[in-house]
């Protein structure tokens, strides 16, 4: 395993925290003094638009150094790499066009591995010491492109009567990844937007306990009208409010992510 460690957050259920956990997981680690990286996978840009306000964002969007130039050109990616406006964060943002970019990897020679060829010299240079992929709620080749240059996968599950609905999808993708990409490893499920108030919350965790070779993050996020708050002020929930619950709980679950990535 190369000494940059690359952590992927996917589930084919949408919203269920992936660019919520991606982006305050990202900041978290960066404050901890890990250089991170976080890589933009989805078409709807949230991970970008949680760094960077609309116009920024679709200025990006619209250059030459975002995640859909670098995947359909087959580019090095070290120089798309934007920094952001905190210490050890950078950032590859996506673009609207990747909503396309299934029917761009369709004809490319060995389509599963471009993402993971893009990233080789970023990682042979060492600069960061995690690269975060935020992926899109779809499983196609583009979400095997993820999964194939990661190192772990992260699957946040929402706490909700729906949440749990399609995960043997996901785990039987990920068992599909593994046919070719060996080395990836499910670090655990992360349990989203909990609410203590609804009995959903016990019983999400009590079904996903019971599941064998799973394992489930300690750290367990609540629902926080802050992280909405955030979002809409385009920082991670700790710059936004650092006293508030989610800032506490995304730091737990940083440091649980250190110790596992890292033992
Ligand atoms: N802990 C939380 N408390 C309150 N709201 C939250 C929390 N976590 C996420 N949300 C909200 O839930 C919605 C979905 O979260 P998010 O976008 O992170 O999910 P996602 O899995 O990335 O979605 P998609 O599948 O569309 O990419 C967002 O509007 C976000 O603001
Ligand atoms: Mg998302």
């Amino acid at each position: 395993m190369s000494a940059t460690k690359t952590i992927c957050f996917a589930n084919n259920k949408g919203g269920s925290g992936k660019s919520t956990t991606c982006a305050n997981v990202g900041y978290s680690l960066s404050t901890l003094g890990k250089r991170v990286l976080l890589i933009d996978a989805d078409m709807q840009m949230n991970l970008t638009l949680q760094f960077f306000d609309d116009e920024q964002s679709l200025e990006m969007a619209k250059s030459q150094k975002n995640i859909y130039v670098g995947i359909v050109e087959q580019r090095d990616l070290s120089d798309f790499a934007r920094a952001t406006e905190y210490e050890n964060l950078d950032l590859i943002p996506s673009s609207t066009l990747m909503s396309g970019i299934e029917f761009q990897l369709f004809t490319k020679w060995q389509r599963e591995f471009i993402l993971r060829e893009g990233l080789k010299k970023i990682k042979e240079s060492g600069k960061y010491d995690y690269i975060l992929i935020d992926a899109p709620p779809t499983l196609g080749c583009w979400a095997m492109n993820i999964m194939c240059a990661s190192d772990f996968l992260v699957i946040p599950v929402e706490a909700s009567p729906w949440g749990l609905f399609g995960l043997a999808n996901m785990f039987e993708f990920y068992e599909q990844v593994k046919k070719i990409s060996p080395s990836l490893e499910l670090m655990g499920i992360a349990i989203t937007k909990a609410s203590e108030r609804k009995n959903y919350f016990k019983q999400t965790i009590e079904t996903l306990s019971s599941l064998e070779n799973v394992r489930l993050f300690e750290s367990i996020i609540r629902v926080d009208s802050n992280i909405e708050w955030s979002q809409d002020n385009s920082k991670p929930v700790m710059v936004y409010k650092k006293s508030s619950r989610a800032a506490g709980e995304y730091m737990e679950m940083a440091k649980e992510i250190l110790k596992y990535a890292d033992r």
